[in-house]
């Protein structure tokens, strides 16, 4: 839902130990494909461990739009009963994806190569992101794109009557893309081909597989090569949503650094797409283990013991960004109570997220007495050592779950108190955080003191 309620200002206080169980929600990104792919699919998909947060609640209502049935049976169980490939009805109202990047681009993709017209918007945060990214790739399949200036939301999409297949380079890192070309492609005859220079989050191509259509990938000079096979017919699934390991990493960064900590984070996927921040932790003298490891719903999970730990700074290889993209926020936290400098190069897309993340955290972070360098591409995070960072700020939140997360996670462990301007957002994302968090015993509340 766009718009922006009224907004919630919390405040994190020092903390003890941090001890217990967290389950964390539903992967988001999972979860948004669970919901389009089964719209897509003739039949009924059921769908457990849904994430009930608000991003992806708007692609559930934006699926029923598109005509598909979307049912809640109970706790993060719901099903979808699809319409087929090509089968999306042109919606009668605008479709608000809210604050969700992912959501709007992927759903471009879905309805672009079908001969309807649909118009999106979102919240002020997604109405400033940069929509050409997707519908440049989408034109080429014969769409045509009508948005505000720089390619922003509001923006109507004028689905392609006769659409063709495409060879396409995503030319930056971004898994949203890769997927609307693969969606999009799903409607159009012949081969679709994707190319990254650099592997991004797999779970489009998992999924697609799932629902019974034709996709292959193929190391080659140019990148990795995913080639999908169009108008096929999408079988419906049963899809077990994993624990998404980017929300994991907010209780699991908080027990690193609050003192004398030692907690249980179950079920979390450890798609080697998304888990580079664990490496990282662990390359940073992080006290991670990964017990039981098995597969769920595709994914491979395991549940994560997590104790304090003495940290040092690194550098995180460039290489590494496209599989922690969005845990920079927190381990810019974490780097700050850390012994030396953390240097993380290659994060330009963070300027591009639900806020620029960079300038979001540099300012924060310096409000509350860490040194930090910025550049377009990089950041770097002088650590001041356990209990060495002083607090006492308030970090604007910018509508952004993760900048705010961020900073109430550091306020845990520095010394005065951290306020965040407005935690709203934190709903889109990880809506049981506040309990979540209590229940480990960090103070977290929704004050302004
Ligand atoms: C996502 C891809 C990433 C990520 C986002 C979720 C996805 O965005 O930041 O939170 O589900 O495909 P980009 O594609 O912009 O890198």
């Amino acid at each position: 839902m766009s718009g922006h309620g009224t907004p919630i200002p919390m405040t994190a206080l020092k903390s003890g130990p941090l001890k217990g169980r967290a389950e964390v929600p539903g992967d988001k990104s999972i979860s948004h494909r669970a919901l389009i792919l089964g719209a897509l699919a003739v039949g009924e998909t059921r769908v457990s461990g849904l994430l009930e947060g608000q991003d992806v609640l708007d692609t559930a209502a934006a699926m029923r739009a598109f005509g598909a049935e979307v049912t809640r049976h109970g706790d993060g169980d719901w099903s979808v009963h699809g319409v087929g490939v090509g089968g999306f009805a042109e919606p009668a109202t605008v479709i608000d994806c809210g604050n969700s990047g992912t959501g709007v681009r992927l759903i471009m993709g879905a309805m672009a190569t079908t001969a309807i017209t649909a118009t999106f918007t979102g919240d002020a945060s997604l109405c400033k992101r940069p929509m050409g990214r997707v519908t440049d790739p989408l034109a080429l399949f014969g769409a045509r794109a009508h948005g505000r200036q720089g390619g922003r939301l509001p923006m109507t999409v004028v689905g392609a009557v006769d659409p063709v297949p495409v060879r396409y380079t995503v030319p930056v890192p971004s898994a949203q893309v890769k997927s609307a070309v693969l969606l999009a492609g799903l409607n159009a005859p012949g081969r679709t081909e994707v190319i990254e220079r650099e592997p991004t989050r797999d779970h489009s191509e998992r999924m697609l597989r799932g629902f019974g259509a034709e996709v292959t990938v193929e190391e080659s000079r140019e990148g990795r090569v995913i080639t999908l096979t169009g108008q096929p017919e999408l079988r419906p699934q049963t899809v077990a949503v994993p624990r998404d390991p980017s929300s994991a990493a907010f209780p699991v960064c908080a027990a690193l650094i609050v003192e004398g900590s030692d907690i249980l984070v179950p079920g979390v996927s450890q798609n080697p797409t998304r888990n580079g921040l664990y490496t990282t932790l662990v390359e940073m003298g992080a006290d991670i283990t990964f017990e039981n490891p098995r597969e769920e719903g595709g994914e491979p999970v395991a549940d994560l013991r997590v104790r304090a730990s003495a940290l040092k700074g690194i550098t995180v290889p460039e290489d590494r960004a496209a599989s922690m993209i969005d845990e920079y926020p927190i381990l810019s936290v974490v780097a700050a109570f850390a012994e030396g400098r953390t240097v993380m190069r290659g994060v330009k897309e963070l300027r591009v997220k639900e806020s620029d993340r960079i300038d979001a955290m540099a300012r924060g972070l310096e409000a509350s007495g860490v040194t930090v360098e910025e550049e377009q591409d990089v950041l770097v995070v002088h650590g001041m050592g356990p209990g060495g960072v002083p607090g006492g700020a308030t970090a604007a939140t910018h509508l952004d779950h993760r900048i705010a997360m961020s900073f109430l996670v550091l306020g845990l462990a520095a010394k005065a108190p951290v306020k965040i301007d407005d935690g709203s957002p934190i709903a889109t994302s990880f809506p049981a955080f506040e309990p979540l968090m209590a229940g480990l015993g960090a103070r977290i509340d929704r004050s302004n003191r």
